[in-house]
């Protein structure tokens, strides 16, 4: 098998050029708020773009992307839409104390469901927020859904690398390919201009080279991010000339760039960057 590309036998998505999982070891590091802002600026970059929020039990993206609840699967054009984006989360298909209380082949099943029974359309980049750790979504995503990598998130603090390299690990095991490494949280800017490494400079960096994979970039922390994730706004859309903004388009290129590289040679045209 080639690096990059899809496993045979998974469940095909005709219209889904590319499904790009974004992942950790750890929970808390910011899975949610990269996967949401990284598909928002791929948006921004001309690609047509679904997110699918695979965290069933703790789901984010109705928040995030300021839906309200609907709760009414037979009522609704599904997948949702908002700031450009298709939208598909078990948040907006079930009261979450229904979901807390189902095991994991009903994870697995509503998983599937979403995946292959949502009319996504024509996308480029199918992005999806998977849960922390390695469980049964982890698990159904990387056997059934036709991956083209994985994104890991960590945050510069040691517990965060060790578990990042857990889960990388797993998509190694399962021969879904990481992408890469992106470290959250890396720095704080200060008005001057100067950076500052909080949490020590470079751990993701290391860890990617450690591990043979690319790594992604650094995405500062602000209060601004987790401000737009309460409100509903995303940074990358309500401020796409800050700093955080411009670190995720940076991002975007390279995730698309590294996608390209293992994509179908039919699906080259017009996804170079
Ligand atoms: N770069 C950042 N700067 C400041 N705050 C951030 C940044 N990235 C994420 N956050 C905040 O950190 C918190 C955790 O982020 P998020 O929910 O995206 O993590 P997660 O990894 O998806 O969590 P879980 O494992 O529970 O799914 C949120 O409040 C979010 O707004
Ligand atoms: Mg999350």
């Amino acid at each position: 098998m080639q690096p990059h590309q899809p496993a045979a036998q998974k469940i095909a998505l005709p219209g889904v050029k590319n499904v790009v999982a974004v992942a950790s070891g750890k929970g808390g590091v910011g899975k949610s708020t990269v996967a949401t802002n990284l598909a928002l600026a791929l948006h921004m970059l001309g690609r047509r773009v679904g997110l699918l929020d695979a965290d069933i039990y703790g789901p984010s993206i109705p928040i995030m992307m300021n839906i309200k609840e609907t709760w009414e699967p037979n009522g609704r054009e599904w997948p949702l839409e908002q700031y450009g984006l298709k939208l598909m989360s078990m948040g907006f298909w079930v009261k979450p104390e229904v979901a807390m209380i189902w095991r994991g082949p009903m994870v697995a099943k509503y998983l599937t469901v979403f995946l292959t029974q949502i009319p996504w359309g024509e996308l480029d980049y199918l992005v999806i927020d998977l849960p922390p750790g390695t469980g049964d979504a982890q698990l159904t995503l990387t056997q059934t859904a036709p991956l083209s990598g994985a994104v890991i998130v960590t945050t510069p603090q040691d517990v965060s690398l060790i578990d990042a390299r857990k889960g990388l690990e797993m998509f190694r095991q399962v021969k879904v390919p990481v992408l890469g490494i992106v470290e959250n949280m890396s720095y704080f800017a200060t008005p001057d201009g100067k950076r500052h490494y909080l949490f020590g400079h470079a751990g993701g960096q290391k860890l990617a080279e450690n591990a043979s994979v690319p790594f992604l970039g650094e995405i500062p922390i602000d209060p601004k991010v987790a401000e737009c994730g309460d409100r509903g706004d995303p940074i990358v859309h309500k401020y796409p000339d800050s700093e955080v903004a411009k670190a995720y388009l940076k991002l975007a290129t390279t995730v698309a760039t590294e996608v390209a590289k293992g994509a179908r040679p039919e699906d080259l045209p017009g996804l170079a960057l």
